[in-house]
């Protein structure tokens, strides 16, 4: 029989829905539009609250679409048959047009009917009931009146049965799913739906959207009755298909066998696999990320970027021990590209963007991880010569923090030579640094008026100030305070005398050569010490913990701080001084502004 594949299943759904008069509408973003809550889009209702709260959309009640999905909780899982970073969901939804009767009379004609499961294949879960919300009996009669029996409809509580909402507040309500019974032996007496042992296949959720979750956690009944379904792309066409993982389908064959072509280096079979499946899974999703029509994320230290940063380096470092060569990124998001362009003719029209962020980030990881290397090499030859054998949870890690180690690796390193690494160390290390950083956005808290993105960049003129102060006064200039509210900063350091006009032009000057570079502002932890070794410029050391956050503005900058900071100095348009003055004996205080203000002004001051 011929295979189905993803773009065949994607055309049969929609079709299906449009015949149920659902109008097909575009999959959104899979970076959230107007969400700041969240990273990335993880549901296709994600989308569409707005309209599950009872706002109309404009192509009517009844909508089916394939959405993109990122879900990244469960990273370290990928490698197994079935963890998945990026995956696609089908839905359909109903605003409040029909309900549960409709909804699972179609997931079970669409189920048997077009994609051919065998009735009895399928087993049902519904909501049990709990607190002051009842059994879900209406599901459990729709279920019935199709023909699937009692014994298969099984009743679970919140935990299975019930979801959403997708962040802390919104719609939300019961929920059957369905499964697909593998013909696997039962594990035990207590093997249904829902038991890890592979059994049963999860393969689509009907939710009934009929509450709100409100942020003082209580659920209120909806206006409108929705549903909310989903059924995952990867996971149907393995199915239907036969295939014992996901892996099998034509979503990742390609790139799978690309990957075994470029191997050099022979693992032990468990880890040769787990290493292409990262490979792929990473690479098809940070692919899918930097070739989304929003765009704007790129590999970085904060939120979404970092989340993409992450899923490169991962793959980058499982690549190393397959030996694949230099620039095999570009390689995979080529296939990768040429997988999905059909549906997202996009990915096409981002190429140059995709395989030019991926090779920057993959050869700047790789000088990173060459450093760490080297380091550890130091660390493992000062051990040998005193004798030890165990390398301690601080070393480990900072080599996790500095250098992008995974304690996997150290570990495996420090086996090569007969010695072992203190793991209970490094999570006590991990710890430490947590509390940190925390401490360090406490202090960001206290010298701020609040978080908006204006004063966030007038924190990042402040690091640029304090470095243009030390070029143009000398080195012993030193912040002695920081005031920033919405609309200017004021800056104060050590400097014997009043400023000369020269002198301030020349310091606005540099601050604004630095704005126009449009440097990037990078951030990284390490131990205090070390981030003085570095060069960096460190101000309330007695604030801190061991370990700093390390701001780095272009070439231009270095400070411990706790952030946060603008992305790029580009944001803050332009900088003016406002006035210099004293502050006390042996420190000045200068007031500046940024943004069209600036610019505005220093356009009148003939700049
Ligand atoms: N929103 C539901 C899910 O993600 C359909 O499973």
């Amino acid at each position: 029989m011929a295979k189905l594949t993803a773009d065949a299943l994607r055309d049969m759904y929609l079709k299906f829905f449009e015949s149920k008069g659902h109008t097909i509408i575009s999959g959104a973003s899979v970076i959230p539009e107007n969400d700041p809550t969240v990273l990335f889009t993880t549901a296709g209702m994600h989308p569409l609250v707005p309209y599950l709260l009872g706002e109309k959309h404009p192509a009517g009640t009844r909508l089916t679409d394939v959405q993109k999905c990122v879900r990244t909780g469960d990273i370290e899982a990928v490698g197994d048959s079935a963890h998945l970073t990026f995956f696609e969901m089908l839905g359909n939804w109903s605003l409040g047009d029909y309900f549960k009767k409709e909804a699972i009379a179609w997931s079970y004609e669409f189920l048997t009917k077009h994609l051919g499961f065998n009735p009895e294949q399928l087993s049902v879960t519904v909501f049990r009931g709990e607190g002051d919300i009842p059994r879900d009996d209406e599901a459990i009669a729709c279920w019935k009146a199709l023909g699937i029996p009692e014994e298969r409809i099984y009743a679970k509580g919140r935990e299975d049965n019930w979801w959403g909402p997708a962040g802390t507040t919104g719609p939300c309500g019961p929920d059957t799913e369905m499964f697909i019974d593998t013909g696997k032996k039962p594990c035990g007496s207590e093997c249904g739906p829902g038991c890890g042992c592979g059994k049963y296949i999860e393969i689509w959720n009907d939710v009934f959207m009929q509450y709100n979750k409100s942020a003082q956690g209580t659920y209120e009944p909806l206006k409108q009755h929705n549903v909310d379904t989903g059924m995952g792309v990867e996971r149907t066409i393995c199915m239907i298909n036969g295939y014992k993982t996901v892996y099998e389908s034509e979503l990742f064959l390609p790139l799978l066998e690309k990957i075994r072509e470029l191997t050099t280096h022979a693992l032990p079979e468990a880890d040769r696999v787990r290493a292409e499946r990262i490979i792929a899974d990473h690479m098809r999703t940070a692919t899918i990320i930097l070739g989304d029509p929003k765009g704007g994320v790129k590999p970085g230290n904060v939120g979404a970027n970092y989340v993409l940063r992450r899923l490169i380096r991962r793959a980058v470092r499982y690549a190393m021990d397959l030996g694949l060569p230099t620039g095999f990124t570009a390689t995979m998001a080529d296939i990768v590209i040429g997988t999905y362009v059909n549906f997202y003719p996009e990915l096409q029209e981002k190429r140059e963007l995709i395989v030019s962020e991926l090779t920057a980030e993959e050869s700047r990881f790789a000088k990173t991880l060459t450093q760490g290397r080297h380091e550890f090499e130091k660390v493992a030859i000062v051990m040998a010569e005193h004798g030890q054998t165990q390398i301690s949870g601080k070393t480990a890690f900072k080599l996790y923090d500095t250098y992008g180690f995974p304690l996997e690796l150290t570990e495996e390193l420090a086996a090569e030579r007969g010695m072992t690494v203190d793991k209970d160390g490094f999570l006590k290390a991990e710890e430490k640094h947590k509390e940190a950083s925390k401490q360090g956005e406490g202090v960001f808290k206290g010298g701020l008026a609040d978080h908006s993105e204006q004063t966030t960049r007038l924190h990042t003129a402040t690091h640029l100030l304090h470095r243009a102060l030390k070029n143009v006064l000398g080195e012993h200039v030193n912040q002695k305070g920081s005031n920033i509210t919405v609309e200017r900063l004021r800056f104060d350091f050590s400097h014997p005398e009043k400023m000369t006009k020269e002198q301030l032009e020349q310091v606005e000057d540099i601050v604004n050569e630095q704005i126009t570079r449009a440097l990037p502002v990078t951030c990284e932890t390490m131990p205090i010490e070390e981030a003085k070794a570095s060069g960096a410029t460190a101000l309330f050391t007695a604030k801190y913990g061991e370990q700093v956050k390390v701001y780095t503005i272009g070439d231009f900058s270095k400070e411990v701080c706790g952030g946060p900071h603008a992305n790029n100095t580009s944001e803050l348009v332009a900088f003016k001084i406002l006035k210099e003055e004293s502050s006390s004996a042996g420190v000045r205080r200068i007031k500046a502004i940024i943004g069209e203000p600036a610019l505005a002004k220093r356009k009148a001051a003939g700049k």
